[in-house]
């Protein structure tokens, strides 16, 4: 065997590798072909690059276009591994059985997912070249984490290639209630896909409880331990002679140096200017989201139309800013969102703005982190209403930016940080009268309940950050006992043993 470098490094392969559908940074092509890296969108990318930077791993990934192909390149302390995609792997692989079949799926079918054998078959093969690149990646003995839905087949591809690997995965969205994830037609390979890891992470206990039941029925894994609520080490599954661990690791941000960043006086003086340029409203009410239909845009708008007419709120008072990041632009219930979202920005600020001052300034972009923060600073409620979110590092952003324990977050029961952040003001965001009388009451939050709700979310973000759980999940993987969450379950989720399930209908 190789000498390890210091980093657990070999000169034939990294020591800790992470395998994500996304490079951390993605290539744009303009219309005139012209090229250049940007930061990846997504809190998949927010949450592990600092993490995997500080580690010195190597990351395998997609570099954000179709048909581009290049070799391997170091980035600073990071070592990036492009999977080159074909334009047509993109559009079944990616915008199709990723983002139209899973995504839907795994969202509680907030839109309907579409079932295609041939985006099936792309899914198969693209897994099969990450899994392919995560082998050559590695180094004897390697630590592999693989991140996400795009790639739950390539634990199990990738202990055929390499068995001298320890393989984790984590599943950054939701794992859906077993009646749900029973209409996907190739269920059992996605099970068995995943049972080639060591260690499959979840958000929340209910996802973790869902799979194992699913891999009982499914994949004739054994039941070992269950998963428990609270600090604990994994549950278990025994599949043939093997254990794989299944757990709770909730995600979290890099607080430490979100709260840095917000101090200092160059993002204070930002956040002021913000304030002035939106005309020093009594009121700044925040949305910052990827442009996705799972996040809620259109009920905060429309509970902010609703209280505008009705005459509870006044334009001349309270302005909404929305910074949405164009996200899968060419799957078809993105392109909808976008029309319906921008018509109803449109309608509200004909029917309640004034010559320079609409009621709700909407960028269709992404904005950096240090404009981020300035935004987070100046606003004095943040509106986080998803129907449905893995977690949602946005409303964590928002907290660690707060400092100075002011500001309200309004935040859905349907976001894994819900579980976290129960001093927010939840709601669910079906109920637009309860989204409507929350958003209200942050409006008139006096300062002593603000700082009261602020300093309890802040004492538990600033201690459950992104290396707390990225130290949790490895620790585990390594077969250390898991320091996990220990939160309560949430509203959504199916607790204990799931039934109803295996008598559906099958596809
Ligand atoms: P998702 O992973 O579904 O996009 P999260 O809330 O978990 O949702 O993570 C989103 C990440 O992307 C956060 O780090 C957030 O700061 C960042 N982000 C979202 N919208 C924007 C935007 N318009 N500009 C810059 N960053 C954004
Ligand atoms: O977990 C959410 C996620 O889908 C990540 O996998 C992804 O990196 C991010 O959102 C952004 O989505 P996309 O890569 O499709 O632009």
């Amino acid at each position: 065997m190789e000498e390890p470098h210091e980093n657990g490094a070999t000169a034939t392969g990294a020591g800790l590798v992470v395998v994500a559908n996304r490079l951390p940074v993605s290539l744009e092509r303009d219309a005139d072909g012209a090229e250049r890296w940007r930061r990846s969108p997504g809190g998949l990318v927010s949450a592990l690059e600092p993490f995997l930077r500080a580690h010195r791993g190597a990351w395998v990934g997609w570099p954000g276009v179709g048909g581009t192909t290049r070799g391997s390149w170091q980035d600073g302390e990071l070592l990036l591994h492009p999977v080159g995609l074909t334009v047509e792997e993109v559009d079944d692989f990616y915008e199709g059985f990723s983002n139209a079949t899973l995504w839907p799926l795994y969202h509680d079918v907030v839109m309907p997912p579409e079932y295609h054998r041939h985006w099936w078959e792309a899914y198969v093969h693209v897994n099969r070249k990450f899994a392919a690149a995560a082998a050559e990646a590695g180094g004897p003995g390697a630590t592999v984490w693989i991140q996400d839905y795009q790639l739950q087949l390539v634990p199990a591809m990738l202990r055929d290639l390499r068995p001298d690997l320890r393989i984790g995965f984590f599943l950054h969205i939701p794992f859906p209630p077993v009646e749900l994830f029973m209409r996907l037609p190739w269920r059992t390979e996605i099970v068995q896909g995943l049972l080639g890891a060591d260690l499959i992470g979840f958000h929340r206990p209910g996802g973790a409880r869902n799979f194992q039941w699913l891999a009982r029925t499914l994949a004739e894994a054994e039941a070992g331990r269950p998963v428990s609520d609270v600090g604990d080490e994994p549950g278990r599954l025994t599949v043939g002679d093997r254990t794989v661990g299944v757990g709770a690791f909730p995600i979290s941000i890099d607080a430490a140096e979100l709260d840095s960043l917000a101090r200092r006086p160059d993002i204070e003086r930002r956040a002021r200017r913000i304030r002035a340029d939106l005309g020093n409203p009594r009121k700044i009410v925040l949305g910052v989201d990827r442009l996705d239909y799972t996040k809620g845009i259109d009920i905060r708008l429309r509970a902010l139309h609703e209280l505008l007419a009705e005459g509870r709120i006044s334009a001349r008072d309270t302005t909404m800013v929305q910074i949405a990041t164009p996200s899968r632009e060419r799957v078809e219930h993105y392109i909808r969102m976008r029309e319906d979202i921008e018509r109803a920005v449109g309608r509200m600020n004909g029917e309640f703005g004034r010559v320079g001052h609409p009621a709700v300034h909407y960028l269709h972009t992404s904005v950096g982190r240090e404009e981020l923060a300035a935004f987070y600073r100046a606003a004095d409620v943040m509106l986080v209403t998803p129907l449905r979110d893995g977690m949602n590092l946005v409303c964590k952003e928002y907290v660690a930016c707060r400092h100075d324990l002011g500001g309200a977050l309004v935040l859905s029961e349907f976001a894994g940080a819900a579980a976290e952040l129960t001093d927010a003001l939840q709601v669910n965001p079906y109920h637009l009268e309860e989204v409507k009388s929350q958003l209200a009451r942050a409006l008139e939050m006096g300062p002593a309940e603000a700082r009261h709700r602020m300093t309890a979310m802040r004492g538990h973000v600033l201690t459950h950050d992104v290396s707390h759980w990225a130290r949790s999940f490895l620790t585990a993987l390594r077969g250390g006992a898991a320091a996990q969450g220990g939160v309560p379950a949430q509203a959504g989720e199916t607790v204990g043993e799931p039934v109803g399930a295996a008598d559906r209908a099958l596809t």
